[in-house]
């Protein structure tokens, strides 16, 4: 195997995104999963004494593969396993949270935990929570980057060890699947890629990915027909409809998805007289089939050595994040970066105010600015939900389109903020003392709605970070524009300027 270059090293290092990983990481790991590979097809599985390190599994979603294929690799590597897969049977049936359940996970001595959530970002939150290194097993329709590894491997083997000049077509559901957005973006660390795909505008490929491959010149082809993608590429890379990830009616969107994969669906009919690899992460659903049956015996079925190349990429990863890790006592305590969020755009303190209609007539409490006009009930309703009885006034100015609200609460929790988010976004909040504005910010919250910080419960303090002028959510990556029409350029100039400049990790 090649020498590792210095700059390369997994020990005790988080997988949340493949965006995370360089080129060289990704090669290094497919030369490590390649010498597993062999020594497993010369008879001889590679083991090694992970000195019986623990791996907890949080699985609060269904899987066969990704935790069948995480035990397997650890456990040939000489560790153990435990954990849960499915909520059922767990404490999470009691509402206990992401948070608390990880730090169980450590508190039963896991040294690394694997995770999957249905929420975006659900992964990164847990792995500030931990101590230990914690990897994605897949969050919301965000990403699962080690399937993306072990596509790739898959593709390295079949293209004589190498990822450049690569041509795949992806089908079936690329709106809403989570392979699909790590695999682009792991493809696009390598040179003249191409990606071809036909699918209807419901299940077609989201315009961000589009524009990420775009921008590091991946060429990205759409056609009409799955066939003209066919019969032009190396691998076709077929997915399931996501069903449980789409909005609206299900009985709905399984019949108009029936529909579509009439035309969509890969055939015997489709498949003959090419030689492309039919890759699939799987599973693939029985009831809406796909792929058709007798396409299984083809020769370009290759999704079942797929599956199996899951094994020796684990293996290779676990190995490196864990090879030489210390074994650290378990505190109990967390760590302090995770108490508070950085989601407070501050704002400038003007000194005069307009006579009678802002904060006037209150002493003390806090008023809530630039609401979208018509959300200012809905805001009061929210804020007796949060913060029981308490005097709330709420207004709406028809001179100048704005809303706003004046309470007697002093305090309101980062639940009763975000709350007041989910009616209207970026509210500005005026905190008062003795009649004067004492403090005064923009709460931002992630827009996403499946992100895990808009999910009240997990208590998860929003945190952003700024990526090439841009302010994106730490936890699901989306790009955060405020909407607030007042906001002054220097404000959110000044606000970036306070945000770290990429996902550091927090607590490790
Ligand atoms: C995938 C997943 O969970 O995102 N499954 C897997 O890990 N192989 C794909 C899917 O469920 O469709």
């Amino acid at each position: 195997m090649k020498k590792k270059v210095e700059q390369i090293s997994f020990k005790a290092r988080d997988i949340i995104s493949i965006q995370d990983l360089t080129r060289e990481e990704i090669l290094y790991l497919m030369e490590k999963g390649k010498d597993m590979y062999t020594e497993e097809q010369s008879g001889n599985r590679y083991t090694n004494s992970l000195g019986k390190k623990v791996l907890f599994h949080a699985f609060y979603q269904d899987s066969t593969r990704t935790i069948n294929s995480f035990n397997a690799a650890m456990q040939e590597l000489g560790g153990i396993v435990r954990g849960f897969s499915g909520k059922e049977g767990t404490s999470v049936m009691k509402k206990e949270c992401i948070r608390d359940t990880i730090v169980m996970a450590e508190a039963t001595h896991a040294d690394i935990i694997v995770m999957r959530h249905p929420k975006d970002g659900s992964v990164q939150w847990a792995a500030d929570v931990a101590h230990v290194p914690v990897i994605n097993g897949g969050d919301g329709t965000n990403e699962h980057p080690t399937q993306a590894l072990l596509d790739l491997f898959t593709m390295y083997l079949i293209n004589n060890d190498k990822l450049d000049n690569v041509n795949v077509g992806i089908g079936g559901d690329l709106a809403h699947g989570r392979t699909i957005r790590s695999l682009c973006a792991a493809l696009s660390n390598f040179d003249d890629i191409t990606i071809r795909w036909a699918a209807d505008d419901i299940l077609g490929m989201p315009d961000d990915v589009t524009r990420c491959l775009k921008k590091r010149n991946v060429a990205v082809i759409r056609h009409k027909q799955v066939k003209d993608v066919l019969r032009q590429v190396m691998f076709y890379y077929m997915t399931r409809p996501q069903f449980e990830m789409m909005s609206g009616n299900p009985v709905e969107n399984q019949k108009k998805i029936l529909k579509l994969l009439d035309v969509y669906r890969i055939t015997l009919e489709k498949i003959t007289g090419h030689n492309f690899k039919l890759m699939h992460p799987l599973p693939v659903n029985s009831e809406t089939r796909e792929i058709d049956y007798q396409v299984y015996f083809s020769a370009q079925q290759h999704f079942f050595t797929q599956a199996e190349n899951g094994v020796f990429m684990r293996k290779a990863l676990l190995d490196e994040i864990l090879e030489g890790t210390i074994y650290e006592r378990f505190t109990g305590i967390l760590p302090d970066e995770i108490r508070i969020g950085n989601n407070r755009l501050k704002r400038r303190i003007k000194a005069r105010r307009k006579e009678g209609r802002f904060i006037d007539n209150i002493h003390g409490g806090i008023v809530l600015d630039h609401l979208m006009p018509k959300t200012e009930d809905k805001v009061k309703e929210t804020l007796k939900l949060a913060c029981g009885d308490c005097d709330i006034i709420s207004a709406y100015l028809h001179d100048s389109d704005k809303s706003f609200v004046k309470t007697s609460v002093t305090y309101l929790d980062e639940r009763g903020l975000k709350m007041v988010c989910m009616c209207s976004p970026d509210p500005t909040v005026n905190i008062i003392h003795n009649g004067h504005v004492h403090e005064k910010y923009v709460y931002l919250l992630c827009r996403n709605d499946n992100c895990i910080t808009r999910v009240l419960e997990e208590d998860v303090p929003p945190r952003f970070y700024k990526d090439d002028g841009n302010i994106k959510c730490r936890y699901c990556r989306h790009t955060y524009e405020v909407s607030n029409p007042n906001m002054a350029q220097f404000e959110r100039k000044h606000f970036l300027a306070t945000l770290p400049s990429s996902v550091i990790p927090v607590g490790k």
